[in-house]
């Protein structure tokens, strides 16, 4: 069912992203990305969220623990299948509309309280800012767009938070910002040696009508 594809999918977008996850039994944790845990965590009115890039479902399934409705969009079908037996398995499924699109060529309709995009980053051509300009649009009145980005890990990095907020161009007049910060994280490397990535991290409210 995941691998229902919402519009077109280049192949070389879908060729690498599948190779990357059928690779290797797990690829990533299964936890929640820090930052959005640390940014959302403490809201006490869960709404719907639009997860940009999911990848094994990790942020998807926290956010449906803490009680969100989420749309989760990712472009490869084995990560949208394994977060789905995730959320199975953790009995959230039912909070949890998982979609396969390719960004680059197609958006997920719908607006959002909150549109989450951690690490959507991609070594075969992306629009990149096209598709931020288009996941601010999905954001409510009110609503919270959150941009994490990796500041020190190539290819895919971005030199400040700055740039983004400015390549996005959101009219500041509807915008309020809430975060725009660079951040060092501890990780464990492939050698299991410790490691320090920084993180650009945006944050941006669009104002209440
Ligand atoms: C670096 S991973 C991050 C995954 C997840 N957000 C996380 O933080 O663990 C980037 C994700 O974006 C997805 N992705 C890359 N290009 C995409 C595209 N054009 N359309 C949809 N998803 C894409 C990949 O399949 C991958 O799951």
């Amino acid at each position: 069912m995941n691998g229902e594809v919402h519009g077109e999918v280049s192949d070389g977008t879908e060729r690498f992203w599948e190779e990357h996850y059928r690779g290797h039994e797990r690829r990533w944790s299964g936890r929640p990305n820090p930052v959005l845990v640390d940014v959302i965590g403490s809201l006490r009115h869960p709404g719907t969220a639009l997860d940009l890039g999911c990848g094994e479902g990790g942020d998807a399934i926290w956010l449906a623990q803490q009680g969100w409705r989420v749309t989760a969009v990712d472009v490869s079908a084995t990560a949208l299948d394994r977060a789905a037996a995730d959320a199975a398995a953790a009995d959230v499924a039912d909070r949890i509309d998982f979609r396969r699109h390719d960004l680059a060529h197609t958006f997920p309709p719908g607006a959002f309280d909150l549109v989450s995009a951690q690490y959507l980053h991609s070594p075969i051509e992306f629009p990149r800012v096209r598709v931020l300009q288009e996941a601010a649009s999905a954001v409510t009145p009110g609503g919270l767009l959150l941009i994490v980005d990796h500041a020190s890990v190539r290819p895919g990095s971005w030199v400040d938070p700055e740039e983004t907020l400015v390549l996005i161009g959101l009219s500041p007049g509807q915008w309020r910002t809430e975060r725009l910060e660079s951040r060092e994280r501890e990780a464990t490397g492939p050698n299991g040696r410790r490691v320090v990535h920084t993180d650009n991290i945006v944050a941006v409210r669009r104002l209440a009508r």
